[in-house]
């Protein structure tokens, strides 16, 4: 039986790591588990058991370097890749004003254009064979709009943006692409990106509503993430359903956490009742209040 080659970034930790182990240990597929630190590779070994199976192959792909990115691309070239799965991602949380250039310049690199040079370096084989899948991990933040999160909402906005656009061109050729949308997950996310201390001197000269607002959005936040956050297990079926049904949609929610907000945003195109109901879901009913002492 002929495997199904799948290439994933970002396999270190997280949804990248639970979906090579998961395909790798399934028998029907190949997986490249790509990560930039291939230190890092041990994690997935010991998912797998503490062998390598020769279902999987590690392999270095950092999607900020082009020669990386090129290099993996040129390890799987004999091979037949069916599906590309763009996952790597970084995160970026807190008032705007504290957004470094360089933070949001990486969170970019990363995000967005990391998310095109894959998906260039592989795109022309799949054409070529009128064939084949990209799975890209969005967000609801690829959605909607989400208070201290402006700058990773802005790069998983254009992300959505890129893929609805390939899709319609990727149609004649046979290649069906799946933007995954994911709410809270239970992965090092949260404690890997980059947040401003509430009390730290980054937010020194922020003003006192703001600084309240962002300690009640990280009440907020924790409890989300405490209290509703999916397991990897959860999320892992929408690739595997974009991978294997015959004709897989757009766009694929892992959660109905935030359907009725998203309703609310489609239904009211000018955005004012959107905003209002956010602001009340993250904040609470009523002003947002000061910063407290
Ligand atoms: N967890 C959530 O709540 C959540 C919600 C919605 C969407 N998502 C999206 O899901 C995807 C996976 O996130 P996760 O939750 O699994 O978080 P995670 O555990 O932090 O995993 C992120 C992965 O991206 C990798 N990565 C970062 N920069 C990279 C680069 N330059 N090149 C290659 N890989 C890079 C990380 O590698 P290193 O170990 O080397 O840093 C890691 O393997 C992301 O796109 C994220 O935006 C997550």
């Amino acid at each position: 039986m002929e495997r199904t080659t799948v290439l994933i970034t970002g396999c270190s930790s997280g949804i990248g790591l639970g979906l090579a182990a998961r395909l790798a240990a399934d028998g029907r597929f190949k997986v490249y588990a790509t990560m930039r630190d291939l230190a890092k590779g041990k994690r997935l070994l010991e998912r797998l058991g503490g062998c390598c199976p020769d279902t999987l192959e590690v392999l270095q792909l950092d999607v900020t370097d082009l020669r990386s990115v090129a290099a993996a691309a040129q390890r799987v070239q004999e091979q037949r890749l069916d599906v590309l799965v763009c996952n790597a991602g970084v995160g970026l949380m807190g008032p705007l004003e504290t957004c470094s250039e360089q933070a949001m310049k990486t969170l970019f690199e990363v995000n967005l254009f990391g998310a095109i040079r894959t998906i260039q370096a592989f795109l022309p084989a799949m054409k070529r064979r009128r064939a084949g899948r990209i799975l890209v991990s969005s967000s609801i933040g690829g959605l909607q709009g989400l208070p201290f999160n402006a700058v990773y909402c802005a790069s998983k906005f254009a992300v959505e943006g890129l893929c609805e656009s390939l899709a319609v061109v990727l149609r004649p050729f046979n290649i069906h692409l799946t933007l995954v949308e994911c709410g809270p997950v239970n992965t090092s996310f949260l404690a890997n990106l980059r947040r401003p201390d509430p009390n730290g001197s980054e937010m020194q000269g922020l003003d006192a509503e703001t600084r309240g607002l962002y300690r009640r959005f990280l009440q907020h936040c924790q409890g989300l993430f405490r209290d509703k956050a999916q397991e990897v297990e959860d999320v892992l079926q929408a690739f595997l359903e974009a991978m294997g049904t015959p004709c897989p949609p757009l766009r694929r929610l892992t959660t109905q956490l935030f359907t009725p907000l998203l309703r609310l945003r489609l239904s009211s195109p000018d955005g004012s009742a959107y905003v209002q109901a956010m602001h009340d879901f993250v904040f609470g009913g009523g002003q947002a209040g000061g910063d407290q002492p």
